[in-house]
């Protein structure tokens, strides 16, 4: 059964699945290619720890325990000994691929080789390796220490053990574990994307003001965000990158992405990660 969980990838995700993994018991190695990264990762888990240890839900010694079982690396090499490894790094195929391919080549042949992909194929990323049938998709929401939900996805090899010790390791980390199949967004960005790209056009068309769109998916929906503030808090490049794989792999002018998400993303205007999207931030 697995002890050691490697992650690839310190960014929001990446941190985010290392830390509810070392609070769930597990070891984990946390890689990145650069030490920057890591100490921001690392610095990111200690804060998100903090508040539940300011919230009296989690003792100071608890949390060095949960720290203590993070280690960082810059080195691959370092993820040789996981049993399961989380591949949390950005949205663009070459580079998983490239993990992948070294992943398979590195880590033991029974280890299950999962991606944090929200939008690419698992049957693509599984057929990069010698172990197609141990290859998955676990797609984890952020906050991830706060959202209850990951997204299983089965790509056309996978196997039914390897499904099963997903499964089971996702409920371990205190998740809910929800099976789909390997299409373009799977469920949770299929449904979602379509509906921030839609709030998205209603601002460019100007159906109303920012605060009056937010305000009535919020008020008349109960959804814990307006649609502009969720893009800014996912990044306005990731949620465009998404909507690109819909429009492009479904073929459905439906999907097309909204020009002003373009042009917010050419200006840099990426969401709270730069201080500007559809709101501003402080940084
Ligand atoms: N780490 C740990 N805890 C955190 C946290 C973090 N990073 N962020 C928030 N929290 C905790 C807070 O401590 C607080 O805990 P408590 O209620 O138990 O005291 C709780 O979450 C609520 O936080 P706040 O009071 O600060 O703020 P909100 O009530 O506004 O909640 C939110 C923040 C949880 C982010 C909420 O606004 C929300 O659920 N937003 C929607 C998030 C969402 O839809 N995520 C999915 C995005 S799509 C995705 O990830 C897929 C990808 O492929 C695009």
């Amino acid at each position: 059964m697995e002890e050691t969980i490697g992650v690839v990838g310190a960014g929001t995700m990446g941190n985010g699945i290392a830390q509810v993994c070392a609070r769930a018991g597990y070891r984990v190695v946390m890689r990145d290619v650069e030490d920057e990264f890591l100490r921001r990762g690392l610095s990111s888990i200690d804060r998100s720890l903090q508040r539940d240890v300011d919230k009296q839900r989690l003792t100071g010694e608890a949390k060095r325990e949960i720290v203590s079982r993070v280690s960082a690396t810059t080195e691959m090499e370092g993820l040789r000994e996981a049993d399961f490894v989380v591949e949390a790094v950005n949205e663009n195929f070459q580079i998983k691929a490239e993990i992948f391919r070294a992943l398979d080549a590195l880590t033991r042949p029974e280890a299950i080789l999962a991606s944090n992909t929200s939008s690419i194929s698992i049957t693509k990323l599984a057929a990069q390796t010698r172990r197609p049938g141990k290859v998955i998709g676990m797609h984890f929401m952020n906050p991830v220490p706060v959202m209850k939900l990951v997204e299983i996805i089965r790509g056309i090899a996978t196997s039914d053990e390897t499904y099963e010790r997903t499964r089971s390791l996702t409920e371990k980390l205190d998740k809910v574990p929800l099976e789909c199949n390997d299409s373009p967004g799977f469920v949770s960005n299929r449904v979602l994307m379509p509906m921030i790209n839609e709030a998205i056009y209603a601002l460019y068309e100007s159906v109303a003001p920012r605060e009056s769109i937010d305000g009535i998916m919020k008020l008349g929906m109960n959804h814990p965000m307006g649609p502009l503030t969720l893009a800014d808090f996912i990044g306005l490049d990731v949620c465009l990158d998404i909507l690109n794989v819909l429009h492009t792999e479904l073929g459905d002018p439906k999907y097309r992405p909204c020009p002003l998400l373009k042009r917010y993303v050419d200006a840099g205007w990426l969401g709270r990660k730069t201080g500007r999207g559809f709101y501003e931030y402080e940084r």
